[in-house]
């Protein structure tokens, strides 16, 4: 007898861990460990997860309209060409699937979001990694391993660990390097924290390419991780493939109704913005007079390098458990120097700046 088998690959994914959330014997922790929006969600988004209640016995509306049509409104793009997912996860799972199968390769970059190989191995395919220069993105790294089995190239703008992100020009230089067949995924889970003048979130390119996607979520700035909710805008072709191999209920009612809320909730996320601008520098200031090294980041958290030796980076999260912190150590990305800390309110903050100062002075 033989048990049930998975598809080649399956076997391969090693499985995401999420941040964690708990410390054992600790009543309160903070929690900087998933990169979620430090104020919370918007008032307007828990008003409407309230009302919602009424109507749950009612199945969702499987095209989003209102919910493309708000997200259409508040960036200035065209509802036509977007498609929701629950979370921008589902997205990256569907769109691996779709586009490649065994005996494909899927690039993606060194240090670049997890999810991009386990969706590979998923799909049966081969993931490529590109090595990247000075924890960025490398786009002549990704451009020389492209070929003809590639079919997808992952990019997260800004990334997620390190925080880093490419200019528009050199995602345009990536995007007409890569053969046409090669399908581009602009993954700009954090583009509303970034500042940057020379900065895009990839919305022209998806306007303009056949072969662009960008990914966008409301788990970060929108602060909404627990409602599953993501969207991608992509040329006709893409979003037809997309709308073929979702789930014809993919994303739920209660996420529609807040997500259309919390788009309305302007003044939210420009205090995240500016709380973000504030507190994402002077954390990292203070990693930095402590004698730690912050990678320069765009995004609301910072990656922080530990020197060897007795105050290592497995010794300092032990040290930040005691004080009921949870960061996220990186190890899994090949990072086992390094511990990534979201930014928290100001009070958590300050809370982890003290907790940091008596490991490294102790
Ligand atoms: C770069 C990047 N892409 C996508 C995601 C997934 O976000 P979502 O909650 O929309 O699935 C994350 C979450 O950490 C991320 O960091």
């Amino acid at each position: 007898m033989t048990n049930p088998t998975p598809r080649p690959g399956v076997m391969e994914i090693e499985p995401y861990v999420a941040g964690k959330s708990a410390l054992a014997g600790q009543q309160r922790v903070i929690k900087l460990s998933s990169n979620e929006g430090a104020l919370g969600p918007s008032p307007r988004a828990m008003a409407a997860l309230a009302a919602q209640a009424q109507t749950l016995h009612r199945y969702p509306d499987g095209g989003a309209g209102d919910l493309r049509a708000a997200i259409a409104r508040r960036f200035g793009i065209d509802a036509a060409r977007i498609v929701c997912g629950a979370g921008s996860d589902e997205l990256i799972a569907l769109l691996t699937k779709a586009y490649a199968g065994p005996g494909d390769e899927v690039l993606y970059s060194q240090y670049g979001f997890v999810m991009y190989p386990i969706s590979t191995h998923a799909a049966g395919a081969t993931p490529v990694m590109a090595p990247e220069t000075g924890f960025r993105t490398d786009v002549d790294a990704l451009l020389a391993k492209a070929g003809p089995r590639t079919r997808i190239c992952f990019v997260a703008n800004p990334n997620n660990p390190t925080g880093s992100y490419i200019s528009a020009a050199e995602l345009r230089r990536l995007r007409d390097g890569l053969p046409a067949h090669v399908l581009l995924v602009v993954d700009a889970a954090y583009a509303e924290y970034v500042s940057r003048n020379d900065y895009s979130a990839g919305v022209e390119l998806a306007e303009t390419c056949d072969n662009v996607i960008m990914l966008r979520t409301f788990s970060k700035i929108f602060a909404l991780g627990g409602l599953r909710l993501g969207w991608g805008y992509a040329a006709p072709g893409i979003v037809d493939v997309l709308n073929r191999v979702r789930g014809p209920f993919n994303v739920s009612s209660v996420a529609q109704t807040v997500g259309v809320a919390a788009l309305a909730d302007l003044a939210f996320t420009d205090a995240a913005r500016v709380h973000n601008d504030v507190w994402m520098p002077w954390f990292a200031a203070r990693v930095a007079e402590l004698g730690l090294e912050p990678l320069p980041s765009v995004g609301n958290f910072v990656l922080v390098r530990f020197p060897a030796g007795p105050r290592d980076a497995a010794a300092a999260n032990a040290h930040l458990a005691r004080d009921g912190i949870i960061p996220r150590m990186v190890g899994s990305y090949g990072l086992p120097d390094f511990i990534r800390f979201t930014i928290g309110t100001e009070e958590e903050m300050r809370a982890v700046v003290a907790s940091l100062s008596a490991f490294m002075k102790g």
